[in-house]
């Protein structure tokens, strides 16, 4: 059976920070829902100016197209062996979706890994943020700076600050991820798959505790 881990947790708590680091311990693909979109937008597809109009105001972008995006990419090869999936599924009805595409595909959610931290947190985090333009790589102005200032350390691409990390955006970010978003944490816990990881401690911190709960658990 294909393994998948869940990264679920508020804007900016560190999933793709960690998502990075988990898929070279694990050697499974990370899969962030986010940075499909934004290469579909920076590609100008129809999704792309679909997705826009939502992320711009801090929207989920609605469930039919994001679980097709998702669908598309788990069906391919380098999925075989499972994925680390960041920021999908994010609505009860994506996580029942998921459930029947891992069905079909011959894989299961092994573990849901669920990063807290808060809300002035996020806004540090979210407001300093920088990505890279070429692959999403994730650095911040104070907790994670790059080498050189606004190039990417792994493909030397130039670093931008996201659209939706404006504080205005954000606050609406993190609304929409209490009303939508956290009914999953029930969701999982009462199938046994939640973990809960204290995102607010240092980027290593964070890692070894993942580590640790998966190796206890479920790798
Ligand atoms: P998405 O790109 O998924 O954004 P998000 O979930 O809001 O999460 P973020 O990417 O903001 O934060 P993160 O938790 O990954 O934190 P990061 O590691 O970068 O989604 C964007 C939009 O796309 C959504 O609003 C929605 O419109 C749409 N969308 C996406 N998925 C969807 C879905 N399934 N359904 C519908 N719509 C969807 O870290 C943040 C910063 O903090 C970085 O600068 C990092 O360097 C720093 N940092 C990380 N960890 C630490 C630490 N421990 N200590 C100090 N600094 C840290």
């Amino acid at each position: 059976m294909a393994t998948y881990i869940i990264l679920l947790g508020p804007p900016g708590a560190g999933k793709g920070t960690q998502a990075e680091i988990l898929t070279e311990t694990t050697k499974l693909v990370h899969i962030s829902s986010g940075d499909l979109f934004r290469e579909n937008i920076q590609n100008q597809t129809k999704l792309g100016k679909l997705a826009k109009s939502y992320m711009d105001k801090g929207e989920l972008v609605p469930d039919d197209v994001t679980i097709d995006m998702i669908r598309d990419r788990i069906a391919r090869a380098d999925c075989e062996a499972g994925a680390i999936l960041d920021g999908f599924p994010r609505t009860p009805n994506q996580a029942d979706e998921l459930e029947k595409m891992l069905a079909e595909f011959g894989g299961q959610v092994n573990a849901v890994l669920y990063i807290t931290a808060n809300e002035l947190i996020l806004i540090e985090r979210t407001s300093g943020r920088w990505s890279c333009r070429a692959q999403g790589h994730i650095y911040h102005q104070q907790f994670n700076m790059p080498k050189k200032p606004g190039i990417c350390d792994y493909d030397g691409s130039e670093l931008y600050h996201r659209d939706d990390d404006t504080a205005e955006t954000v606050a609406i970010r993190i609304g929409v991820y209490l009303e939508q978003t956290m009914p999953l944490v029930e969701y999982y816990r009462k199938r046994g798959k939640l973990i809960e990881i204290n995102g607010a401690q240092a980027v290593e911190q964070v890692t070894k505790d993942l580590l640790t709960a998966l190796k206890d658990n479920y790798l």
